[in-house]
């Protein structure tokens, strides 16, 4: 998805209420003024996406262009689809002012029509995505927000990284988010500029948790079941949103000192709820899970004719996410649509 920078929302509008992170933000925020590029980096559900998405409202504003990707899992087989992506809206813009042969490439690459691969024209495609940021560069600052780089197909992942290395002060920024279970986070630095600056997102403090749980409406909890919450989770805001969830769904609360009515993993409290669909609405999610962007139209396209009544009773149940400015349907979080 690509945005002018012209039609964005203003620079301090932020989708999503941000608990804490205050001493990380101040980190990314010093180091995207001073033209740098930030890569967020830790766990799944530890809060990397809704810190991307605050810090690229932020930003958005000063940036003449904004291009975005977000991989999935499933698809980070098909080259140059985060390039697509990235690209796909502003290539009209840029590509009569590239050499042609860099063009016939990039072109036949990002279109899937042609017979373009990196061992086939490896060099015209690097220097392709080069002149491309530079060109949308010569108009203004370009911000580049791209979310699961774990994700990113090699081919895109190598281009980008061709050009990162190369665009020295050219006006291109990148702000990115990587899950990673331990400090594994170097490689993908290489899909990045040299200078950027990668942050690790640490659990939450247990005042954070409760903040988490009340701004959700899991209200009136005791001390000691935030406490349980909070030991439980690891201070990781999804698991504690699961775990707050499963509490609230319980017939009984647990006594003092017993322990949480919750499954042992995320994995089993995530299928716990997918559990609660119809086996129809399953296979909607199922066949959802399968686009990159997916709609109800798509769904309908698919065959999915109870798509709204399906998709609706998935985002009850928290499963899907729902943005009145999005027609697509966002997974709640990447867990879910694995364990389809
Ligand atoms: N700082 C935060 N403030 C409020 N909610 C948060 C925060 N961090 C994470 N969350 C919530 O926790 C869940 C997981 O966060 P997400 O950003 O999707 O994690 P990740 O991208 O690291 O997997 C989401 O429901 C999100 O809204
Ligand atoms: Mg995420």
């Amino acid at each position: 998805m690509t945005v002018q920078g012209d039609f964005k929302e203003p620079a301090r509008c932020r989708p999503d209420l941000v608990i804490g992170r205050e001493e990380l933000y101040a980190d990314a925020r010093g180091q995207l003024a001073g033209g740098g590029s930030v890569l967020l980096h830790g766990p799944a559900g530890i809060g990397k996406s809704t810190v991307l998405r605050a810090l690229a409202a932020e930003n958005a504003g000063g940036a003449r262009t904004v291009l975005r990707c977000s991989a999935t899992e499933s698809e980070s087989h098909l080259p140059f689809l985060a390039l697509a992506d990235l690209f796909g809206l502003v290539l009209d813009r840029v590509s009569a002012g590239l050499p042609a042969a860099q063009r016939t490439a990039l072109e036949s690459a990002l279109t899937g029509r042609g017979e373009s691969s990196l061992q086939r024209d490896g060099l015209a495609l690097r220097l392709a995505v080069l002149s491309t940021l530079r060109a949308l560069a010569a108009e203004g600052p370009v911000l580049v927000v791209a979310d699961d780089l774990q994700w990113l197909d090699s081919a895109s992942a190598e281009l980008l990284g061709f050009a990162a290395r190369r665009l020295g002060d050219t006006p291109v920024q990148m702000l990115c988010a990587v899950r990673t279970e331990g400090q594994e986070y170097d490689r993908h630095l290489r899909a990045c500029p040299p200078d950027t600056h990668a942050v690790r997102l640490g659990p939450f403090s247990r005042s954070q948790v409760s903040a988490l749980l009340d701004h959700r409406g899991y209200t009136g909890l005791s001390r000691s079941t935030v406490r349980d919450i909070h030991r439980t989770s690891g201070g990781n805001p999804l698991f504690a949103l699961e775990l707050g969830r499963a509490l609230a769904e319980s017939p009984t609360r647990p006594r003092p000192g017993e322990p949480l009515p919750v499954p042992t993993s995320l994995r089993a409290l995530v299928l716990s709820r997918l559990g609660m669909l119809s086996d129809e609405a399953r296979r909607t999610l199922l066949v959802a899970s399968a686009g990159a962007r997916p709609t109800l139209a798509l769904l309908h396209a698919a065959g999915r004719d109870q798509a709204e009544a399906e998709t609706a009773q998935a985002a009850a149940l928290g499963l899907l996410t729902t943005d009145p400015e999005d027609p697509a349907l966002r997974f709640a979080h990447p867990l879910i649509s694995a364990a389809l």
